[in-house]
């Protein structure tokens, strides 16, 4: 076990806040982990990263950060439509992915180039592109740092919401997710409703649609909107788009005729916080090394050298003038430590 004391977390954080950990541990193999988190010698706070892609620093973190990257994918089951996989949490999102389309199952083509690693997959629910990863999940299996022990919650019992699940409530700070079991389809149902596929699919002439095709036009899109983080530092999207009554949206309407929406029941929708965001003027705002992407306002940057209190500061400004102009609260997606 090599503890190192007081690094740069600027490697492993996709905004590229150089900030400290107090202490700092990397861990490739689960086989260790209950001595590790039951050590008592060892500082009581722990932080779990991943791939770091979610997460806005604000100040030295305190106590040990622990750096996940297990590796490994198994087969457990199959039958005639599906395959079960566990998936160790440190894999890298994107190489799952992949496995996935080289093995020919469905289920995750949409989610393609989500930055971050498999174990937050469950933690925010992502989505994309019509599709969200607790389709696919099918239960998660992690070390309870109060409890002490390891358990398994299936897909009902992590209760997934729009870029929520219970790990950001009940369970928040108190699991390290070690695996996650995905049930993959052998008989692809592709989701190409999402009318930026459709278009894109065109685009690149494929008439016959395919998980590989349906993943090439995601990155395509994903490419050309979304800021690549080894280039700019951000964490995608910086809030969540916000759910507002029918009633309400009516009477936006009135004022803001061109305002869009997306059902969600019969008694609201979800507005685009980039829209909300742009119409009040943040598009392609820089202050410094900080700003709004200029391509997607729901994306907050660092483009290089940016101070995470800082971005935290902008993105209060954003909320201000989006409730200011419109009274809707727009809630933040990011995790701010
Ligand atoms: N829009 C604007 N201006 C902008 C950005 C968006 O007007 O600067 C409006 C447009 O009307 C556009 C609509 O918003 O038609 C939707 O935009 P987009 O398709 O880019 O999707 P989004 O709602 O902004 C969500 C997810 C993304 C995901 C895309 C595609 C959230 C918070 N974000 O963005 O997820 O990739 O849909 O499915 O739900 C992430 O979570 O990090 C992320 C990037």
């Amino acid at each position: 076990m090599r503890i190192q004391q007081n690094i740069s977390l600027k490697p492993y954080n996709t905004f590229g806040i150089d900030l400290p950990a107090e202490s700092f541990l990397e861990i490739d193999d689960h086989g260790t982990l209950a001595d590790i988190l039951t050590d008592k010698a060892l500082p009581a706070k722990k932080n779990i990263l991943g791939g770091g892609s979610n997460v806005l620093l604000t100040q030295p973190v305190a106590g040990l950060t622990i750096l996940n990257s297990s590796k490994g994918i198994t087969k457990v089951k199959e039958d005639d439509n599906h395959v079960w996989l566990d998936v160790s949490s440190g894999e890298v999102w994107h190489d799952f992915v992949l496995y996935a389309i080289a093995n020919d199952l469905a289920g995750v083509e949409n989610l393609s180039l989500i930055p971050g690693t498999v174990g937050a997959s469950p933690m925010q629910n992502i989505g994309a592109y019509g599709v969200e990863a607790k389709e696919t999940i099918d239960s998660v299996t992690f070390w309870h740092l109060e409890d002490k022990g390891y358990l398994t919650l299936n897909n009902n019992e992590c209760r997934f919401g729009y870029r929520d699940s219970i790990f950001k409530h009940e369970l928040k700070n108190k699991v390290f997710i070690t695996s996650v079991r995905y049930r993959l389809n052998k008989k692809p149902d592709f989701n190409v409703s999402y009318g930026a596929i459709e278009q894109e699919l065109q685009k690149m002439n494929i008439s016959e649609v395919s998980i590989k095709a349906i993943s090439d036009a995601v990155i395509a899109i994903r490419t050309s909107k979304l800021p690549d983080p080894k280039k700019i530092g951000n964490a995608g999207s910086f809030f969540k788009n916000p759910t507002i009554s029918i009633k309400q949206y009516d009477q936006l309407k009135t004022q803001y005729p061109d305002i869009p929406s997306y059902p969600v029941s019969e008694t609201s929708v979800k507005v685009p916080a980039g829209w909300l965001i742009e119409q009040c003027g943040w598009k392609g705002f820089k202050d410094g090394n900080i700003g709004v992407h200029q391509k997607q306002a729901l994306v907050l940057v660092n483009y290089g050298g940016g101070n995470g209190a800082d971005i935290w500061a902008l993105s209060e400004k954003v909320l201000k003038s989006v409730q200011d102009k419109y009274g809707i609260e727009l809630e933040r997606e990011v995790q701010v430590w």
